[in-house]
This record gives structure tokens, C-alpha cells and sequence, in this order.
């Protein structure tokens, strides 16, 4: 096995578990979260211009061949997903925007410039399949489901000029199905398929590790099936 590098922002219960699976894969696993040395925090970008340097600098002997984007965000303070347009509320919109859409543009500002001009790698987002548009049939959810469709046009519009620099990379969205974590665990009724972290993990890096060109610019499920967009 080639020295490479996995990369997974975010520190929660998929990020965490992700983390733990793809040492498999690679030679070196690194992890970042609000709480990491450095940490990464979506409300400075400071923190990640110098997460960046850091990671760039321990990807020196094990290039940066995989990118996983596991923050979001669903529920907490600053407010819950809507049932109705009456419950629409700035806080929380922008809350929401900022997680799962804004943050994650930062992040494809500072660390992907640090995926390696040639060779395979991929960066992958963690999007949500409420953030289909065309398959939206039960609305509600409107914060969140608009976030992820930012998300999801953000990631399209990056592979676009990923494949300029290199024609072996891959940036997707990937739909990680329903998972027993705290962003779900409000909302994971009886009935739905809720698998542990690691159960989910194990299902994504399998995806992951099957990433080529052929898949740059896919809205994906955890089994690497196309997603409506
Ligand atoms: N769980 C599901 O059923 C499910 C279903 C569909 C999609 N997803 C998506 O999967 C991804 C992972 O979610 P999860 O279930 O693992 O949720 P989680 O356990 O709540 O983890 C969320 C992560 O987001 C990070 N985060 C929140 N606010 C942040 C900020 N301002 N700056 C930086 N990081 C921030 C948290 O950081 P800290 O580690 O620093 O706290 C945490 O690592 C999310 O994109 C979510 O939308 C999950």
C-alpha cells in the first residue's frame, strides 16, 4: 500500500466512526473537529486556513488521497426543522446555511488545493437525500433540505474544476442513509433502517474505497447508488 493520507472533518458520530474505519485504507488517518488540536470551527475561517497548513504539512511523506466532510447540522439552539412555512425563522435558517452550505465552501477553499495534482483522490461530502429536490414528496424540512441542495450544487460546481487539476479525482455528494447519531436521534422513528455508526462506516468506506473519475460530480447513496438531484 502507497503512504496516503485520509483526511475527516468533523468529530461527531459518523465522522468519529469513519475516522476509525479508514485506517484500513490508509497509512495515516487524521481528524479534526471543534475540540481537535488544531480544531476546525465553521464560524472562523481562520481555523481552517490553519487546519490547512497543518494538514499539508503532515501529508508531507503520505499524500492527501481522500477528503471526508462530516460536519452538519439538523437541531440545537439556535432552533428545529420546520413542519411549516409559518415556523421559518432567520436564526435558525442561517444556522443551518452556515453548517451544512457555507462551512463546507470553506473547506473546499482551503484543503482542496491540497489534493495531489496527480493520482486518484477524492473529496466527499456528507450531504442528505432530503436535500434531493426531485425527490422531495413530503416536504417540511425546509432549512435543512435547502442547505444540503446548496451543499449538493456546491459539490457539482467543485468537481467541474477539480477535473481541471487533476482527471483522476473524484468530489461527491454522499447520502450516508439514516444513522443512530445526535443529529438524527430526535427523528429516527421506529420503522426507519437506523444503523449504529459503525454498521454505517463500514458501508461508506466500502464506497469510498471503490471512488474513481467515473463518479466526480455524483450525488451517491451509501451503497454508491445515483441520487436524484
Ligand atoms: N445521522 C443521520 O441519520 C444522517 C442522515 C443524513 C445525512 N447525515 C449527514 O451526515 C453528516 C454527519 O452527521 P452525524 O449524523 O455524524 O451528526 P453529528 O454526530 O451531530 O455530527 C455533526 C458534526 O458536525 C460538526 N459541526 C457542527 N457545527 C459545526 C461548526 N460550526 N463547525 C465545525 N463543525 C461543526 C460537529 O462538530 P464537533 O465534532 O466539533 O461537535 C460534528 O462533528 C452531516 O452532514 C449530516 O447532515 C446524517
Amino acid at each position: 500500500m502507497p503512504p496516503s493520507t485520509a483526511l475527516v472533518l468533523g468529530t461527531g458520530g459518523l465522522g468519529s466512526a469513519l475516522a476509525q474505519v479508514l485506517g484500513a485504507q490508509h497509512s495515516q488517518v487524521l481528524s479534526l473537529g471543534r475540540r481537535s488540536t488544531p480544531a476546525i470551527d465553521y464560524a472562523n475561517e481562520a481555523s481552517l486556513a490553519e487546519a490547512a497548513a497543518w494538514t499539508s504539512a503532515q501529508c508531507a511523506q503520505a499524500p492527501l488521497r481522500l477528503l471526508v466532510v462530516a460536519t452538519g447540522f439538523l437541531h440545537g439552539e439556535a432552533g428545529q426543522p420546520e413542519r411549516s412555512w409559518a415556523q421559518l425563522n432567520a436564526a435558525y435558517l442561517s444556522e443551518v446555511f452556515w453548517v451544512n452550505a457555507i462551512g463546507p465552501a470553506l473547506v473546499m477553499k482551503h484543503f482542496l488545493p491540497l489534493l495531489p495534482r496527480q493520482g486518484p483522490c477524492a473529496a466527499v461530502f456528507l450531504s442528505a437525500k432530503v436535500g434531493s429536490i426531485g425527490d422531495n414528496g413530503l416536504g417540511g424540512w425546509y432549512g435543512y433540505r435547502a442547505a444540503k441542495a446548496a451543499l449538493n450544487q456546491l459539490v457539482k460546481t467543485a468537481s467541474i474544476e477539480q477535473a481541471r487539476r487533476n482527471r483522476e479525482a473524484a468530489i461527491v455528494a454522499l447520502h450516508p442513509g439514516t444513522v443512530a447519531t445526535p443529529l438524527s436521534e430526535p427523528f429516527s422513528k421506529n420503522g426507519l433502517n437506523v444503523r449504529p455508526p459503525e454498521v454505517a462506516a463500514a458501508e461508506i468506506a466500502q464506497v469510498l474505497n471503490g471512488l474513481g473519475p467515473q463518479d466526480n460530480g455524483r450525488f451517491v447513496d451509501c451503497q454508491g447508488q445515483t441520487l436524484p438531484w
